[in-house]
């Protein structure tokens, strides 16, 4: 079955904040939003169906994870990235960004040295701020057509730190970093006995010819007992609204620690049953969907490098290896973040992520959000291109 991303679905007033709330995220109504997190295509039928199969039975109680749920989500990382988690490391967490707050609350306390890899996703400051640790950061470096690690800084860094939160791949780079790369990190956490909180939710979302690995997993699990793994099917299968997410815990003592945060302080263990059935149903018969919507997503990333080689030769894309995700440098155009807003927002009416959002280094970047039909990506270089 071939599916059809080109097809154009109206998503206004639908309850979804990327075209819903464009006033008052930017001001202006009339944007073509390209920036949060979710994807304008259909949800796969096969997910849509089996929720609707389950409405059928019409009393929708409390849920409990069946031995189905987690059979699938076993499969599923063995199947499309190689590493074998066993049914009690997988602790459910209703998002990831609550997970990743878990972490925090569950490996470290105030004050507390956290480090992490800038430019990042922003609910990354926010779950070491305002749960008041302290921010470490670790800039990423740009060098050529890709950022890369600086492992000196990072070894420094690392020095008195009780965790790392890793992005991979990595948002809004669109890194995924190689095997050298996690080994170099892994070593480094392991020199300075650093938990490594491993935000792995674009995982699936995977550019050939490069391939995910989980750094719990690689160097014959070496790193396995430092690491929190999390995962989800709602960039993948664009079930964002479900609100469900895992972390894959293998060593016994960090998931008591998550889990009495997570379950005996939050009461957050439970499941919603959209999230379990859409999951299941995504896991179980997703592979096909996948590829093809990654090589969609590839075959967008490669036309808006080509646009903006053709028509805006001044700004960079970093074409992204995972991730639907591409960073753009507009620095070269001289303006003031303000100046580039007017522009873009003001003039062009294109809606992007503001990049210095993701850490002082990204001033002068933007990020675009490339799960969305063809069409979007040649109107949004279409309109960039009339005013800059
Ligand atoms: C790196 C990263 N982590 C987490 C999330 C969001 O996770 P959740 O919606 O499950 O809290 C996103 C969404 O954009 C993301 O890019």
């Amino acid at each position: 079955m071939t599916y059809n991303f080109d097809e154009i679905i109206s998503r206004e007033s639908t309850s979804c904040i990327k075209w819903d709330a464009r006033q008052t995220v930017f001001g202006n109504p009339n944007v073509l939003p390209m920036w949060v997190a979710d994807m304008d295509f259909k949800s796969p039928d096969f997910v849509v169906n089996a929720l609707r199969e389950r409405l059928t039975h019409e009393v929708l109680g409390y849920t409990y994870r069946p031995e189905s749920y987690f059979d699938a989500i076993i499969r599923w990382v063995e199947r499309r990235n190689g590493w074998v988690i066993e049914k009690e490391w997988i602790c459910h967490s209703p998002g990831v960004v609550p997970g990743l707050n878990v972490a925090v609350w569950a490996y470290t306390q105030p004050q507390d040295r956290i480090v992490i890899q800038t430019p990042v996703y922003p609910p990354f400051f926010d779950a070491i701020l305002k749960n008041n640790r302290t921010l470490i950061e670790n800039p990423l470096i740009a060098n050529g057509d890709r950022f890369e690690i600086d492992f000196e800084n990072l070894d420094t860094q690392l020095q008195g730190a009780k965790a790392i939160i890793l992005s991979n791949p990595h948002n809004p780079t669109g890194r995924v970093f190689d095997e050298k790369e996690l080994l170099r990190i892994g070593e480094l956490c392991e020199k300075h006995n650093v938990t490594i909180i491993s935000d792995e939710i674009h995982s699936d979302i995977i550019m050939k010819p490069h391939r995910h690995r989980h750094i719990a997993a690689i160097a014959n699990s070496r790193f396995a007992n430092r690491c929190v793994t999390f995962m989800a099917p709602s960039k993948t299968f664009n079930l964002a609204g479900l609100s469900t997410a895992y972390a894959a815990i293998p060593n016994p003592e960090l998931r008591k620690q998550y889990l009495q945060v997570s379950e005996q302080q939050l009461h957050l263990g439970m499941s919603n049953l959209p999230g379990l059935i859409g999951l299941e149903a995504a896991y179980t018969h997703g592979d096909e969907w996948l590829d093809q919507l990654n090589s969609y997503i590839l075959g967008n990333i490669e036309l808006l490098d080509a646009l903006v080689k053709e028509h805006l030769p001044r700004i960079k894309v970093y074409k992204p290896e995972g991730t639907y995700l591409a960073w753009m440098d507009f620095g070269a155009l001289g303006l003031t973040d303000e100046e580039l807003d007017r522009k873009l927002i003001g003039e062009a009416k294109v809606g992007l992520n503001k990049g210095i959002t993701f850490g002082a280094n990204g001033k002068g970047f933007r990020r675009i959000n490339l799960a969305c039909p063809r069409a979007y990506v040649q109107e949004a270089v279409e309109r960039m291109r009339r005013v800059l």
